[in-house]
């Protein structure tokens, strides 16, 4: 027994904020982002939207009908912007969807979110326990990002994924294989504040630990190497060569990253699907909006190899092979 994607849909906010805009109010500038990291623009969500509400959006624009709703044996929140320190957006999920009793869960892996989920539910699958699993991947970075510090405020984006998996009986489709892993270098992107060990007062909110802290150019060079080493883990555990691969879905957090691993990997770019110029760094929900374009955009047809590749904050990092 296997999991397949059986729909994907996104949900991104109306609020487009180009590089040209960030200019106005940092000391940055179009071509300095552009060339350093290859966004044009990102997507910021309203003060009233939250990654509840974008989930919702995304899971409505699965247009799945009520008998899947309510065959739903459980939702996976990859989020690090949850809506509520406790409960989980999952359960809120739930109980706006209107679904009796399923499994319920938040996941934090930062922007491997998204693959640690996929690899959740397939596990829940392919062992029996659910038939249906709804992955949402949903981000409000704005609400984290210090927009005066130029080093992250350009990076990233707010957006919504949600996939819904299902078990089939088919060999030829679905999820094949998954590599996961992290290794501690947990000071690299880092919120501060906020958790147990440091809840926000009134005597830390001027320190800015409630904002995402990163030393970019360490994570550069991680990213390229646990990119590549996920990618070759998977290929070996598949028995599968670079050659019979039809297309990359990296994480979209710098194009330069997107490019190196391009270039360790010996393939064309043509190869490695690109979307970070519209959305920025999205996180979690970067590889899911990615994947659902591919697919609208005719870049995955049926039979294809599909690999999607993340890494993120711990250093957190996965990649799935996926048979369309
Ligand atoms: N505009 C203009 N100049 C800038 C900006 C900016 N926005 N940011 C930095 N600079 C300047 C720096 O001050 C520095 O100037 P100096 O040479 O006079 O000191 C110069 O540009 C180079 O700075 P670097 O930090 O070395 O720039 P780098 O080429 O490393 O690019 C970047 C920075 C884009 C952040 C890059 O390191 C990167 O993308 N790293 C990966 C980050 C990442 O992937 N983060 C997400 C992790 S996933 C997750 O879990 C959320």
């Amino acid at each position: 027994m296997k999991a397949y994607i059986k729909k994907i849909a996104n949900y991104i906010p109306k609020n487009i904020i180009t590089n040209e805009k960030l200019s106005e109010t940092l000391d940055t500038n179009h071509e300095w982002i552009a060339s350093r990291t290859g966004i044009s623009q990102r997507y910021r969500s309203g003060k009233e939207e939250t990654s509840l509400s974008m989930a919702l959006h995304a899971i409505n624009n699965l247009n799945i009908i009520e008998d899947d709703i309510k065959n739903i044996d459980a939702i996976i929140v990859a989020t690090s912007t949850k809506q509520h320190p406790s409960p989980s957006t999952a359960t809120l999920i739930q109980n706006s969807l209107e679904i009796k009793n399923c499994i319920t869960l938040d996941l934090s892996a930062a922007c491997s979110g998204y693959i640690y989920s996929i690899n959740t539910a397939t596990t829940l699958i392919e062992s029996g326990q659910c038939e249906t699993v709804l992955v949402v991947s949903s981000e409000k970075y704005s609400d984290i990002i210090n927009w005066e510090d130029r080093g992250t405020a350009i990076l990233f984006g707010d957006g919504c994924n949600a996939t819904l998996l299902e078990k089939t009986n088919d060999d030829n489709k679905g999820i094949i294989s998954i590599d996961l892993g992290s290794e501690e270098h947990a000071s690299l992107l880092l919120v501060k504040n906020g958790g147990s060990i440091s809840p926000i007062t009134e005597s830390n909110i001027d320190d800015n630990g409630h904002y995402v802290q990163m030393i970019g150019s360490e994570i550069f060079k991680h990213a390229i190497f646990f990119f590549s080493q996920s990618i070759k883990n998977i290929l070996s555990k598949s028995s599968l060569t670079i050659n019979d691969i039809d297309l990359i879905i990296p994480h979209q957090a710098n194009i330069r990253i997107m490019k190196s691993l391009a270039k360790s990997m010996d393939v064309s770019m043509d190869k490695i699907f690109v979307n970070i110029q519209n959305y920025g760094n999205t996180s979690a929900a970067s590889i899911g909006i990615a994947l659902s374009e591919a697919i609208e955009q005719g870049k995955i047809k049926e039979g294809d190899n599909v690999v999607l590749a993340a890494f993120g904050a711990g250093l957190t990092w996965g990649s799935t092979l996926i048979k369309f």
